[in-house]
């Protein structure tokens, strides 16, 4: 478990990017952490360091926004909206806990409690005041 201190929206960006950069095919980014704590900061970074062009909104209402011009697909899911697994499963979302030909983020991963994704990277956002974010995060070993 490596841990990042951010200190703004930038930094988080930043370490967003160093993580597109280093995905491969099948990681699930698992994003936990209150409203605020950054997610949606880090997305696109790690949209940003798969070559992915535009912007970055929060899929809350869509559940999930692909796309599909980077290096890699990047599907972009929030589950803020749903209760629990059985919801996420009712929603037909399951597949992207596994995705065979690119690389799921998925915000609000605490809503789930199956199985982890077989090539996980867990990262939890906190909010320390102010700006101050202390992220953790793991990926995957090759
Ligand atoms: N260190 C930081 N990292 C990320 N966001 C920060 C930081 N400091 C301030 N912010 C602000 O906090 C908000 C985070 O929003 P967002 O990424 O949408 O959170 P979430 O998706 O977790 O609800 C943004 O308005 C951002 O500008
Ligand atoms: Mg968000």
């Amino acid at each position: 478990m490596d841990t990042f201190i951010s200190h703004s929206a930038q930094e988080t960006v930043e370490l967003g990017e160093r993580l597109g950069l280093a995905a491969q095919r099948g990681w699930v980014f698992a994003l936990s952490g209150d409203l605020g704590a950054g997610k949606t900061q880090l997305v696109k970074g790690i949209a940003r360091g798969l070559g992915i062009p535009g912007r970055i909104q929060s899929p809350t209402y869509a559940l999930i926004q692909e796309h599909l011009q980077g290096r890699l697909p990047l599907y972009h899911l929030d589950l803020y909206r749903l209760r629990d697994t059985q919801d996420i499963l009712g929603a037909g979302l399951e597949p992207y806990f596994a995705p065979s030909d690119g690389v799921s983020v998925i915000e609000w991963f605490e809503r789930w409690d199956g199985p982890p994704p077989a090539l996980f990277c867990p990262v939890g956002l906190q909010h320390e005041g102010g700006d101050l974010r202390r992220i953790q995060y793991d990926l995957p070993r090759p």
